[in-house]
């Protein structure tokens, strides 16, 4: 019986410091062995958002005792570790700077290779965690910072289909949060708010829903919800508007993926067509049931990863590290920081007033 490998991960690119150890099975499985997440709601929640410089001091804060936290869950001694992997971008480049420097000088100290992450190939790959994900496959990702439609061809391999032209969704639904009087982080309680209300009290614009092929924009349903807002008196009907807001979101996502379909099977001739979605707002559980539903009727396989693994975290970090470890795609330590870093670096830039579409 070979050696597995055994990899570290660390995440530090936004508010979550995290690590987690994992390594494979006989069947080249991935096996999670530990995932620690210490999150920084309450540093940042009297500001109603990240605040840069706490978050940063918060990971230095942190970050020995949850690496070593995830060593000893793990099991495994140091001295075993193969490789460690750290988030290089995108995200703070105060927040990254704290887990890739960590994570240059542990791997410098072990003698062991260093491998840079891009945190979205982390939610791209996260699925694998739980399944067997082959390439190629349609990926929808949507989370804080970003909202896109990829199609995924191999590991670093990405093309764009389609991306937010404004805000993210995961932006959205914080906004709207937000506007509700919903304590930060608020995105998750909108879909909480939204089981008590009615869906179709509110009649909320669905932008580009007709053009721009599977673009997406979510500017303007904020504009619509501050305008509601400034009208609401009762508790039924912050309710009424979270359910409007949720089901207006499921409509725009059934329409654009439908979209994404077609433009990922001309670049694609599978037989198995595969349809992944990731990102912290792939935790909505009536939306992943929306989007499974769509694959049903399209013939497209869905899978998601676990509700705990939606959001950011060291696990789906270890994961990318594990399947560069085993192509030898190191790096060296002076890697920088990357605050911007697109999966698919070709795609042309596409955000602001007079994107044309
Ligand atoms: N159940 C839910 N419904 C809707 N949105 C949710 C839910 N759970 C989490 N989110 C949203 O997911 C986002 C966080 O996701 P994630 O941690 O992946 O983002 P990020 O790391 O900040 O951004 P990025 O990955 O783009 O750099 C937040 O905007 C949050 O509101
Ligand atoms: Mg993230």
């Amino acid at each position: 019986m070979s050696k597995k490998p055994l990899i570290l991960g660390i995440e530090s690119s936004c508010d979550e410091t995290a690590a987690s150890l994992i390594t494979e099975n006989e069947q080249k499985n991935p096996v999670v062995l530990s995932n620690i997440i210490s999150s920084q709601v309450d540093v940042h929640k009297e500001f109603g958002g990240v605040v840069p410089e706490l978050a940063a001091r918060s990971h230095i804060e942190k970050i020995d005792s949850i690496v070593k936290k995830a060593i000893n869950d793990s099991g495994r001694k140091i001295n075993e570790i193969d490789a460690i992997a750290s988030t290089a971008g995108p995200g703070l480049v105060v927040c990254l700077s704290v887990g890739l420097s960590f994570g240059k000088t542990f791997a410098a100290s072990l003698n062991k290779p260093f491998i840079a992450v891009n945190h979205l190939e982390g939610h791209a790959l996260s699925p694998k965690l739980n399944s067997d994900l082959k390439y190629p496959y349609l990926l929808l990702l949507i989370s804080g910072g970003h909202s896109q439609f990829l199609s995924v061809q191999g590991l670093g391999k990405y093309k764009r289909l389609g991306t937010t032209i404004d805000d993210a969704l995961g932006e959205a639904f914080d906004k709207t949060a937000k506007l509700l009087g919903i304590e930060f982080p608020g995105g998750p309680q909108i879909e909480i708010l939204a089981q008590k209300g009615n869906p179709n009290k509110y009649d909320l614009p669905k932008p580009i829903l007709n053009k721009g092929g599977c673009n997406l924009s979510f500017a303007g349903l904020k504009t619509a919800v501050l305008k509601i807002t400034k009208n609401i008196k009762t508790e039924q009907e912050k309710f009424d508007l979270a359910a409007s807001f949720q089901k207006t979101i499921e409509e725009i996502l059934y329409k654009k993926t439908k979209i994404a379909f077609k433009e990922f099977e001309k670049l694609n001739k599978t037989e198995k067509k595969i349809f992944v979605v990731a990102g912290g707002v792939a935790a909505n559980k009536k939306i992943r049931i929306m989007l499974k539903k769509l694959c049903n009727e399209e013939d497209y396989l869905s899978m998601f990863p676990p509700i705990e693994l939606c959001g950011d975290n060291a696990a789906m970090i270890a994961m990318v590290g594990l399947e560069k470890f085993k192509l030898k795609k190191f790096n060296n330590f002076d890697h920088p920081a990357k605050p911007r870093w697109a999966l698919d670096e070709d795609a042309i830039f596409l955000k602001g007033a007079g994107v044309q579409l």
